[in-house]
C-alpha cells in the first residue's frame, strides 16, 4: 500500500503556490493526496501568521489532527509556512504532536525531513535566512488544482518593512526568481494545457532589482507575453511605490495582461500611512490610479485595507472611504488591525479598541456593498471574454480578464476555451451570461 499525504493551506496564494509544490515533491517520494486526514500517512498545515487569527485556526486544527496518532501510530504531523518561521520551537512546546517543521526557506529540505522523522527524531528546520541552494525548489513538479490557470512564483521575500506586517520576517529578503526558471516554468505550463499565467510575489513588482544586472518587471511581462500558448497574464502582489510608468505602459501594450490589478493601498491618511512606513501619500496613490485608468481602459481595480490602525481617527478613517469612493474598487479585502509579535505598530501608543475597529469595519463594508451593486448594473448588457474553468451541472464556470466569475450554460467541451459572453444579469460577486461566441 502506497503512503498518503493530507495537506492543508491557510493564507496567501503564495502560500497556496507552496502547497502545490510540497504536493509535487510527495508525489516523487511516492506518496498519494487524500482529502480525509483521518487516513493519512503525513499531515501537512501550510500555516500562515498575517494576524491573530489564523495563528489560532492551526492549532486548534493541531488538536483534532494528532488523534490520527492514535489510530496511525507511525503518522507524522508536519507543520510549514510563515507560523512555523515565526514561532518555532515555541509553538512545539504548545503542540509537541508536531513531528516536522520547516518553512518557506526551505521546502525543499521535506524528503530528509520526512526520513528524520521516521527514524523518531523531531525534525524541525527553521533557518533564520534562506539557504544558498533553496533554488532547489524549482526543480520540483508543481501538483495544480486548477488546470487552466496557473500560479508561477516570480519573487520571494519582502523589503519593505510596513510596520504592521510579519511577512519579511516570515518570508525574508526579497529573492527574485531568475529571468531563464520562471520562462521554462511558463513553457512547461502552457504545454500542459494551461492559457493563464499568474506571477506571483509579495511584491512583484520589486521582481528583478536583486540581480547583478537588474532587469525591470515590465521586461518580464514581455517575456512571458512572447511565450506561444499564453492567452492571459495577472501579477499579484503590487506595492503602489514600485508600480513605475513602464509598468503601467506595458499592461497598456501587452494584449496578454488582464485587466485588473490588485494594489493594496491599506489606508487613506497620509499621518497613518507615514506611521506605516508605505512609502506614498494618498494623493499619490490615487494619481497612479487615475493613469492607469486613463492608460488601461476598463481596468477593474481591487485593494486590501487595514481598519483601525493605533492612533487611527474617525477623520484618518473617513480619507480611507474617501479613496473608496474615488477608486470604485471591483474588490476590497479589509482586515481588522491585529498587532503581530515584533513588529513596530504592535507597540505603538494609542492601539484602537475592537469595538471601534467592528463599527468602521461594518461602515467600510456598507459603502463598498454599494459601490459593488453599482459597478455590477455597469456590467449589465455589456459583452465580456471569458475563460472558462469549470464544468458543475451544466453550468460553465469562468473569469472575465476584470476578474469577475461569471455563470453561462454550455458543455465541458467549452473547458479551457476563451470566449465571448453578453451579460444578461449582475450581482456584485457574479455575472450571469450568454454565449456569443467561441474565440480561442
Ligand atoms: N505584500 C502585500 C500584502 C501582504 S499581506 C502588500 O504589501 O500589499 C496581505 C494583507 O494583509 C495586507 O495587504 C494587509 O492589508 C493585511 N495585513 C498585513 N498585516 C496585517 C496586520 N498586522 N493586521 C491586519 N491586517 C494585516
Ligand atoms: Fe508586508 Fe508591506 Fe511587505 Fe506587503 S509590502 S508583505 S504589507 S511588509
Ligand atoms: Fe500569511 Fe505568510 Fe502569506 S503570513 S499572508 S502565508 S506570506
Amino acid at each position: 500500500m502506497g503512503k498518503k499525504f493530507f495537506i492543508k493551506t491557510f493564507g496567501c496564494q503564495m502560500n497556496f503556490n507552496d502547497s502545490e509544490r510540497i504536493k509535487g515533491m510527495l508525489k516523487t517520494l511516492g506518496y498519494e493526496p487524500t482529502q480525509n486526514w483521518e487516513e493519512a500517512d503525513l499531515i501537512i498545515l501550510n500555516t500562515c501568521t498575517i494576524r491573530e487569527k489564523p495563528d489560532q485556526k492551526v492549532l486548534s486544527h493541531l488538536g483534532e489532527y494528532k488523534k490520527i496518532k492514535e489510530r496511525n501510530p507511525n503518522a507524522l504531523i508536519a507543520v510549514a509556512g510563515c507560523l512555523a518561521q515565526r514561532a518555532g520551537w515555541e509553538l512545539v512546546k504548545k503542540a509537541p504532536v508536531i513531528d516536522i517543521m520547516f518553512s518557506s526557506f526551505n521546502m525543499h529540505q521535506l524528503p530528509e525531513l520526512i526520513n528524520q522523522a521516521q527514524a523518531g527524531y523531531k525534525a524541525i528546520a527553521i533557518l533564520d535566512e534562506p539557504p544558498e541552494d533553496e533554488h532547489k525548489i524549482w526543480e520540483y513538479p508543481v501538483e495544480r488544482d486548477n488546470k487552466y490557470c496557473a500560479y508561477v512564483t516570480i519573487i520571494k521575500g519582502c523589503d519593505k518593512n510596513c510596520t504592521y506586517c510579519v511577512v519579511p520576517r516570515t518570508r525574508g529578503k526579497e529573492r527574485s526568481r531568475p529571468l531563464h526558471s520562471i520562462l521554462d516554468e511558463v513553457k512547461r505550463l502552457v504545454d500542459d494545457g494551461v492559457r493563464e499565467i499568474h506571477l506571483l510575489g509579495q511584491n512583484v513588482t520589486a521582481w528583478g532589482k536583486d540581480f547583478e544586472k537588474p532587469i525591470p518587471f515590465s521586461e518580464l511581462l514581455y517575456e512571458v507575453s512572447k511565450i506561444e500558448g499564453v492567452e492571459r497574464i495577472r501579477f499579484t502582489t503590487g506595492h503602489p511605490r514600485d508600480l513605475t510608468d513602464d509598468i503601467i505602459e506595458a499592461m497598456a501594450d501587452i494584449p496578454q495582461v488582464c485587466n485588473a490589478l490588485h494594489l493594496p493601498f491599506q489606508a487613506g491618511s497620509n499621518r497613518i500611512l507615514t506611521l506605516m512606513d508605505r512609502g506614498y501619500t494618498k494623493e499619490e496613490y490615487l494619481e497612479k490610479v487615475y493613469k492607469l485608468k486613463e492608460k488601461v481602459k476598463g481596468i477593474a481595480m481591487s485593494t486590501d485595507v487595514i481598519v483601525g490602525f493605533p492612533t487611527e481617527t474617525e477623520e484618518d478613517f473617513e480619507h480611507t472611504l474617501d479613496v473608496l469612493e474615488k477608486v470604485r474598487f471591483e474588490q476590497v479585502f479589509s482586515f481588522k488591525f491585529s498587532p503581530r509579535p515584533g513588529t513596530p505598530a504592535a507597540e505603538m501608543e494609542g492601539q484602537v479598541s475592537d469595538d471601534v475597529k467592528t463599527e468602521r469595519m461594518s461602515r467600510l463594508l456598507e459603502l463598498q456593498k454599494r459601490i459593488l451593486s453599482e459597478i455590477a448594473k455597469g456590467y449589465e448588457g455589456t459583452v465580456q471574454e471569458v475563460l472558462i474553468e469549470e464544468e458543475k451541472n451544466g453550468e460553465l464556470i469562468g473569469r472575465t480578464t476584470t476578474n469577475k466569475w461569471a455563470t453561462l450554460k454550455g458543455d465541458k467541451s467549452l473547458l479551457g476555451k476563451i470566449v465571448k459572453v453578453k451579460v444578461n444579469k449582475a450581482s456584485a460577486f457574479n455575472l450571469e451570461c450568454e454565449l456569443l461566441e467561441v474565440l480561442r
